[in-house]
């Protein structure tokens, strides 16, 4: 506080909050530096909370008002006062000061500012503690459920990019070496899954984020007759914290999100990833829309897959947030530190980056609707002759040849090697195995017949492998109608 403040003074006029900010300032012999103001206010990075703050202390005001704390019209002049606060925010008026540190004092001393008294008495039973708690756990809960929407509108994409290319066959890796045959529409579904358990994720985490701080008070809880669970009711969260000391110190919340979305980040950066060798000329299995490439500035042929690289880059980012956040919490007693205040930019960041790329790689695998024909463009193009043509490369019939085998009689072990001789074979003369006479075949194997070609085609390699969860289009096409029953 400054000087000119006398110490003794019991009570700072509105104005004197609104410009000092420094409610607990009588005890204070000097006023804080500029810097150490700079360094620890977080206001110009929490003011986006606004909402979730504003949101919070009605209903806390509310509850004061029912339970005989306040007046009633005290909490009618909050919400007036918080009604005329939601204006100049969203127009751009109200003026953000360093001076008041964070959010919550900003808006506190503005609504004394503009009702008075009634302003003074919101903190009733409230410490800032179990407030910011509140805020962020409000903030993050809305920020979740767009971050499910968004996870929702990928799989459809993949589900759409998956219908169209159930018959498409490429080859199945690993290693990244040939392996088996497989249906690009099974290679897309794969994505749905981790798409699908990351939106599960995300609705688990939700019920730990969606319970509530507020009563805590600064630690202890408080001496008011508060209801809790009221508040609990108004702000639609799920319960209440259980422990006064856990309730205003716990940010495992925030911690649990930022695990779910580093694995959200790092499903797209394996499928940024895969997109970027498959549009590699080497491969030319697909191609993406011209408005997520940038060429070169001195290569006029190029067209660099940016925004696949900059996601796969972007995960790092992420990951390195959770990082951020489970070693801030490590070293923290019980029950609120300063330390806390840095759980904020890291979860911000982490929300923004998180929302950003999925609505970008949704559109980029699955294109946008175009109005005049209300159907999607501009999605990824499949390059299915080239797709075959890499099939058919690498022996990846090999193991149906030896499944073959197995069907006539032989140990699987024995097949296995027979196959191998007969793959030998097929590299010296540079042909594929269904390439060989049948002569040549059963030289290996007398048991070997003309229908060993259909086994040997990429299609009947595929439809052999009719197992639930199999890469059999068959198989695929029943994945696909769950998918749809459950996404739309
Ligand atoms: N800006 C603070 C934060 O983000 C609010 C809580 C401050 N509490 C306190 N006791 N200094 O954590």
């Amino acid at each position: 506080m400054s000087s000119d403040t006398p110490a003794t003074s019991p009570q700072p006029s509105a104005n004197q909050l609104a410009t000092k900010a420094q409610a607990w300032s009588a005890l204070f012999s000097e006023p804080m530096s500029d810097l150490v103001k700079r360094y620890t206010s977080s206001v110009f990075f929490d003011k986006r909370m606004w909402k979730a703050d504003i949101t919070g202390s009605l209903a806390h005001a509310e509850m004061l008002a029912a339970q005989g704390v306040i007046a009633q019209a005290d909490y009618e002049a909050i919400q007036k006062g918080m009604a005329q606060i939601q204006e100049e925010i969203e127009s751009g008026a109200f003026e953000w000061q360093l001076d008041l540190e964070d959010v919550h004092l900003n808006i506190e001393a503005r609504l004394t500012a503009l009702v008075g008294d009634a302003g003074k008495r919101l903190h009733t039973g409230r410490s800032r503690n179990d407030q910011v708690a509140t805020d962020v756990r409000l903030w993050l809960r809305d920020e979740i459920d767009l971050i499910a929407g968004l996870l929702n509108e990928l799989q459809l994409s993949l589900v759409e990019v998956a219908e169209q290319n159930v018959d498409v066959i490429l080859p199945g890796f690993t290693h990244l070496q040939v392996a088996q045959p497989v249906s690009f529409g099974h290679h897309m579904l794969a994505y749905v899954e981790m798409f699908k358990r990351d939106a599960e994720r995300m609705l688990d985490v939700r019920k730990r984020v969606n319970v509530l701080p507020l009563g805590s008070a600064a630690l202890a809880g408080t001496t008011y007759p508060l209801d809790r669970e009221r508040v609990a009711r108004t702000l639609g969260m799920e319960g209440v914290c259980q422990n006064s000391l856990d309730g205003v110190s716990d940010r495992d919340f925030a911690i649990e999100f930022s695990a779910a979305a580093s694995l959200v980040m790092v499903h797209i950066s394996r499928l940024s990833e895969e997109l970027i060798v498959w549009m590699s000329q080497n491969f030319g299995f697909i191609k993406i829309a011209d408005r997520f490439t940038t060429g070169s500035s001195i290569m006029p042929q190029k067209k660099n897959p940016d925004v696949p690289e900059l996601a796969r880059g972007k995960t790092g980012r992420v990951v390195g947030h959770l990082m951020g956040l489970i070693t801030l919490m490590k070293g923290q007693p019980l029950a609120y530190n300063k330390d806390n205040q840095e759980d904020k930019e890291p979860l911000f960041d982490t929300v923004d980056t998180l929302k950003d790329t999925l609505r970008i790689f949704a559109e980029m695998i699955g294109g946008q609707v175009n109005p005049a024909t209300g159907t999607k463009e501009g999605g990824i193009t499949v390059n299915a002759a080239n797709m075959r043509a890499a099939a058919l490369k690498g022996y990846a019939t090999a193991t149906d040849l030896a499944d073959y085998l197995v069907k006539k009689g032989l140990p699987f072990r024995d097949a296995h090697e027979t196959v191998a001789h007969a793959v030998k074979l097929a590299t010296q003369k540079g042909v594929d195995l269904s390439e060989l006479p049948l002569e040549e075949l059963q030289s290996f194997n007398p048991n070997v017949q003309a229908d060993v070609f259909e086994v040997l085609s990429l299609e009947g390699s595929l439809n052999a492998r009719n197992t639930l969860g199999g890469t059999a289009p068959a198989q695929v096409r029943a994945q696909l109608q769950r998918h749809r029953a459950r996404l739309g």
